[in-house]
């Protein structure tokens, strides 16, 4: 199954900034277990980096994300990343992730952007930040001038007003923050991360 295909299937994206590795590989074995084997870490934080090295995947479709530049991309494939999420578009940066074969989404808010994402190359785009980009009305609109662009909302995204973004035709899946808190996680409160994700096996 390819990755779009994977991402539609799982609905959201938990978007996370995880700075041990030890608790990247416990978020894996919660994620499959609650069946949602996705997640995007963040590199907003020195010791992300260091998290990543020689993560043991194990069937995650992992996501690094807010890269901003060429070196994000390749801490990214080192940590054999399936894809990248970018807050902006870049031509270097996305001409360097094609020339590594690297699934790189970037971020977009504009018609202008969209066109020149599409002529990138760029099929499957980051709606970034969604909810104070125009939301769902505005992807509406893209999708009548856009249909081959589909995007990942992101942004202002949680389990209350996803269903809305995940009915629309151009839209693969959404990117959220609000699904897993690190730190409930890494205290073990799981009380409202497990209720969240079965929230989202309903929507
Ligand atoms: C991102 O990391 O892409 C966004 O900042 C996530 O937005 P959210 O925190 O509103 O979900």
């Amino acid at each position: 199954m390819d990755i779009i295909k994977k991402l539609s299937l799982y609905k959201a994206i938990p978007i996370v900034t995880v700075t041990e590795q030890k608790t990247a590989q416990e978020l894996f074995k919660y994620l499959k277990k609650n069946s949602l084997p996705v997640v995007e870490i963040t590199l907003r934080d020195s010791r992300v980096k260091k998290a990543l090295k020689n993560l043991d995947l194990d069937n995650i479709l992992l996501g690094i994300g807010t890269i901003k530049n060429l070196s994000d991309i390749d801490t990214a494939i080192d940590a054999k990343a399936n894809f990248g999420v970018s807050p902006g578009l870049n031509i270097e940066l996305s001409e360097y992730a094609e020339s590594k074969n690297f699934l790189l989404i970037p971020g977009v808010d504009t018609a202008s952007e969209v066109m020149q994402a599409l002529s990138y190359g760029h099929k499957l785009l980051k709606f970034f930040p969604a909810e104070y980009s125009g939301g769902i009305e505005k992807l509406k609109a893209f999708n009548s001038v856009f249909p081959e662009a589909k995007f990942i909302p992101t942004g202002g995204i949680n389990l209350s007003n996803m269903k809305s973004y995940l009915e629309l035709d151009n839209v693969v899946a959404v990117g959220s923050s609000a699904l897993i808190s690190i730190n409930d996680f890494k205290e073990n409160n799981l009380d409202l991360l497990n209720k969240n994700l079965e929230t989202l096996k309903k929507i």
